[in-house]
């Protein structure tokens, strides 16, 4: 298995170019299935996650091929990729596919819209949370779907077609908002949906689908309006930049200080996030390549932060702002509110000499003017880059184990920040 590296104690200096967005690219796939048409997907991520959704939709019928470069595109980042889903040919997703990674139960949406029906697997649990998937059985019971769940499988079916109708989600879910969405523009009549999330992701994949030929209005905002169309065509769409990468680095040079350019970065996507970053006393100034971050000297103030659904501070953040609050000059406070079991980076970042009390969902984190290297686990993507992170700005030498969760989200880590001055190499075994 392969491990990271890391000689922390250099100041990170240079040029990083942003990747797609993983969390963007992902629905964005899923939504070729609903259409017969070839949908051109430019600036996507070079990661196992997507090269396991593409495997996914292989298996229900999705052609894939991968175009030119995109312009001033680096060999080997994001691409251009085209997905066909010329007929599906199974409307199965099965466990060992589906247990991989959650997203791909989203593939429900597309193919019951599609075709009347699908069977997926229920995606399993998962290291951060139960993460249930109630809201997206009674979003499609909204629409019209009988369901039932056997043996394991969520056995979706309709009468013909899905019907719009208005649906109230109880509790904000990016992933149920993205198959509703995408189940009700094939749908017969008008859906309304309430109290949906706002992420840019949502926004994203809404503009592809009405580039597809949806009528989709709102997204962005709690109400999405989708007057349903009979059938959708191909089109030619971007993934966003991708905010958490975007953060993360930023993070990375307020924790080991340094002057970087996140190229290709959008602050509007992370507004939220930057102004908590700013506050730790990070420059953080919009250029037109991107966004400059900028740390020198100056201590870290501590901040207090609470995760939230969009615009509020992500959920995908609070690992790695929790790295960078280690080293702050006092004390801060972390409460997570999305996931209930997503603070195993504490004790990671404990043997790199952080410390960290929990109480409930808060985090106490009572900063340190150094932290060590060690030997520390990844346990989740976002976990994982905390402990990259943390590492660059601790003395001496920190491997990290198990980096196929960073590998599921980050396209090449390594080479970033080794490009910009930092210690940081894989090995492989
Ligand atoms: C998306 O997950 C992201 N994944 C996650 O990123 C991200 O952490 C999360 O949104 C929150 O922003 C992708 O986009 C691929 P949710 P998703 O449905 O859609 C509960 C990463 O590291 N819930 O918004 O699965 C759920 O348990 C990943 O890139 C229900 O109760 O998250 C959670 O507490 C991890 N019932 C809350 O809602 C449901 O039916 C929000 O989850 C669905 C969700």
């Amino acid at each position: 298995m392969d491990r990271i590296r890391i000689v922390g104690g250099n100041r990170i200096n240079g040029r990083i170019p942003i990747s797609g967005a993983k969390n963007a690219a992902l629905p964005l796939m899923i939504a070729s299935l609903l259409t017969d048409d070839t949908l051109t997907l430019e600036n996507v991520p070079h990661l196992a996650d997507v090269e396991q959704l593409i495997r996914i939709l292989g298996n229900h019928g999705v052609d894939y091929s991968v175009n030119g470069r995109r312009e001033r595109q680096i060999e080997g980042y994001s691409r251009t990729v085209n997905f066909t889903a010329r007929s599906i040919v199974d409307t199965t997703a099965p466990y060992e596919l589906v247990s991989k990674m959650r997203a791909s139960f989203w593939v429900i949406g597309p193919l019951l819209a599609r075709m009347g029906e699908a069977k997926v697997s229920l995606p399993g649990g998962c290291a951060i949370g139960t993460r249930p998937v109630d809201l997206f059985l009674e979003g499609l019971q909204a629409l019209g779907a009988r369901i039932d769940v056997e043996n394991g499988y969520v056995i979706a079916k309709t009468n013909g077609r899905l019907t719009g109708n208005r649906y109230i989600f109880p509790k904000v879910s990016v992933g149920a908002t993205h198959v509703l969405m995408m189940a009700a523009s094939l749908a017969k009549g008008e859906t309304v949906l309430e109290n949906a999330a706002r992420e840019p992701e949502i926004v994203n994949l809404a503009d592809c689908l009405n580039a597809m030929g949806a009528r989709i209005s709102g997204a962005g905002t709690s109400t999405i309006v989708i007057d349903g169309v009979d059938s959708l065509s191909g089109a030619r769409h971007q993934v966003i930049p991708d905010r958490i990468e975007t953060g993360t680095y930023a993070m990375a040079v307020a924790m080991a200080g340094g002057d970087v350019i996140l190229e290709g970065a959008r602050a509007d996507l992370l507004q939220g996030a930057l102004d908590v970053i700013a506050q730790t006393g990070t420059e953080i100034i919009p250029v037109n390549s991107g966004i400059r971050v900028r740390r020198n000297g100056s201590g870290i103030m501590p901040v207090d932060v609470t995760t939230e659904p969009f615009p509020g501070f992500p959920t995908d953040l609070q690992a790695q702002f929790m790295g960078l609050m280690t080293m702050a000059e006092g004390k801060s406070r972390i409460t997570e509110t999305i996931f209930e079991n997503r603070f195993m980076h504490v004790q990671e970042l404990a043997r790199l000499g952080a410390r960290i009390t929990l109480a409930g969902q808060t985090a106490i984190v009572d900063g340190v003017p150094r932290l060590k290297g060690a030997p520390v686990m990844a346990t989740d993507l976002r976990a994982s880059v905390s402990l990259v992170i943390a590492g660059l700005a601790a003395e001496g030498e920190t491997v990290v184990n198990r980096v196929y969760h960073l590998d599921r989200g980050f396209e090449r880590l390594e080479e970033k920040l080794s490009g910009c001055g930092a210690t940081i190499e894989r090995l492989s075994s």
